[in-house]
This record gives C-alpha cells, sequence and structure tokens, in this order.
C-alpha cells in the first residue's frame, strides 16, 4: 500500500462546504481504487449522518470515548468497535463517526498535557491500512481543529465565495503556521478548494480574482472548483455521495476531478 496521507478540512467558517467536501472527496478517492477513512471530528456530526449514521447519539463508542481513553493512556478497544465499514461494494470507505459528546471532549483537552496529540495518536497506528485518512473539522479554531491540525500531512481549505471574508482565512492561516512552528513540522497546506460556486454570476469572478491575487503566489487553488447544485443538498439528505446520487451532475464532475488533484497534489 503506498503512504497514506492524513489530509485534514478545515476553515473556522461554518458552511464552507467542509463536510460536503470531506465526504465527496472521500467517495471519489475510494472510487479511484484508494482505501479511505473519513474521520468525523465535528460534535455536529454531520460527516456522520452524510455517511449514513443515523443518530450518532446512540453510537455505543465514538470519537469522544476513543480520545478520551487515548488522553487517559488506557488501551484502545478493538479497531472493530469505532471503525464503522462502509457498505459500498468494491470500495474501502470507512468511519470513525462523533456526537455531540466530542464538545465535553474539547474542553477535557485544554487540562491534558500533550492534548493536541490526541487525535495524531489514534490515527498514526491507522495509517497502515488506508491510502487517504480525512479529517472533517468544526467551524472553531479551538482544541479539536488544532488535533487534526497536528494529526495532518495536508490541510485543504474550502472557502465559499458567497461567504469569502479574507479576516477569516487570515486566522486560520496564522493558526496553520504556529502548529507547524510549535507541533507539526510536517504540515503542508495541501490548498484553497473553491466551493458552492456559481460562476454566473460576478460576485464569482470578483472574489476569484480577490482570492487569487491575496493567496494565489503563496497557496496552491486548486484548478477545481465545486459549482453550487442542488444536488448537492439531495444527496446530503439521502446519505450518498453525490457521486452516486446523480453522477452526470456537475458537482461529481468536479468532486472526481478534485479527487484525482488531490491524488496528484501530494505524497510530498
Ligand atoms: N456545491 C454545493 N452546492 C450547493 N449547496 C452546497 C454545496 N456544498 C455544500 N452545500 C450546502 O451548504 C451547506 C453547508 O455545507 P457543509 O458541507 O455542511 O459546510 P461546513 O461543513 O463547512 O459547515 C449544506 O447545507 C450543504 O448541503
Ligand atoms: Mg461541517
Amino acid at each position: 500500500m503506498s503512504k497514506c496521507r492524513i489530509i485534514c478540512v478545515a476553515n473556522q467558517k461554518g458552511g464552507t462546504g467542509k463536510t460536503t467536501s470531506s465526504w465527496n472527496t472521500g467517495y471519489a478517492l475510494a472510487k479511484e481504487g484508494k482505501a479511505v477513512l473519513m474521520v468525523d471530528n465535528d460534535p455536529q456530526a454531520n460527516l456522520s449522518m452524510v455517511f449514513g449514521i443515523d443518530r450518532p447519539d446512540r453510537l455505543e463508542i465514538s470519537m469522544s470515548d476513543i480520545l478520551r481513553t487515548i488522553m487517559q493512556d488506557e488501551e484502545l478497544p478493538d479497531m472493530s468497535s469505532y471503525i464503522h465499514k462502509g457498505n459500498r461494494p468494491g470500495m474501502v470507505l470507512d468511519i470513525i463517526p462523533a456526537n455531540q459528546n466530542l464538545s465535553v471532549t474539547e474542553i477535557n483537552l485544554r487540562d491534558e498535557m500533550g492534548g493536541e496529540h490526541t487525535l495524531a495518536g489514534l490515527l498514526n497506528p491507522l495509517r497502515e491500512y488506508y491510502d487517504f485518512i480525512i479529517v472533517d473539522t468544526n467551524p472553531y479554531l479551538g482544541l479539536l481543529t488544532i488535533n487534526a491540525l497536528a494529526a495532518a500531512d495536508e490541510c485543504i481549505i474550502p472557502v465559499s465565495l458567497q461567504l469569502w471574508s479574507a479576516t477569516g482565512l487570515t486566522d486560520l492561516l496564522q493558526t496553520i503556521v504556529k502548529v507547524k512552528k510549535k507541533i507539526n513540522p510536517n504540515i503542508t497546506i495541501g490548498g484553497i478548494l473553491l466551493t458552492i460556486c456559481d460562476e454566473r454570476t460576478k460576485l464569482f469572478k470578483d472574489a476569484k480574482d480577490l482570492i487569487e491575487e491575496s493567496y494565489g503566489g503563496k497557496i496552491k487553488i486548486f484548478d477545481t472548483h465545486i459549482p453550487s447544485t442542488v444536488k448537492i443538498g439531495e444527496a446530503n439528505y439521502s446519505s450518498l455521495s453525490v457521486i452516486e446520487h446523480d453522477p452526470k451532475s456537475r458537482a461529481s464532475i468536479a468532486y472526481a476531478n478534485f479527487a484525482k488533484e488531490v491524488m496528484n497534489n501530494g505524497g510530498k
């Protein structure tokens, strides 16, 4: 198996397409034959729900239990108790789900020496089983996101042009620089993924130009952008990837292309 890449999908703004992009990119990578583990690191559990876990609150074991076990330096239960196998034939697309208990864990992480490395402690031993581990994060630059950045080889930043604000991105980039200096020297910025794009509008063109002007020289802006389409909402609602829901949709084609960009992008 090729070297596993842990990708953190982050932007502290809500609604920028983090969960949708984690899910559909993971699905597209798995469809390309890659072994993919999705990690829900958000107490809102949206990724767990689009994956098909209807009631994350009823999970016997979820992210919060596992992270707590690592914090307490206890032995982890069997992998099969917290990694949920996907049921797509011929695809390795698994998930470690979360629920709202994870917000309590975020508070506990603060009091823990070396608490930033808790998620890395969970994911590093799983590298041998997967080609990609994709970590969806919560819209807050707190210890859960820091844990995801600390565990990651690279960070992908979904930016919705509709919600574009330069100040938000600056905070995230500063946090990544700090994490790189103090916690995880290996992290790189995979790039900015433009999401929920309505190419027909002037806003799209203006915001895209502005992002390219501001960051184009410093950070990769992926060639693929994800168009805005109702197909995404429909697919999310049905716990399907948009590629399963409507393979011909422009968003499906975009996520398939994006997965190829991700495959070619890294492996530093
Ligand atoms: N390309 C898209 N076109 C239309 N709606 C989208 C698209 N991507 C995401 N959405 C919708 O936008 C909302 C926020 O997306 P989500 O992925 O949950 O963002 P985040 O995880 O950053 O909060 C959801 O309702 C989702 O269905
Ligand atoms: Mg989300």
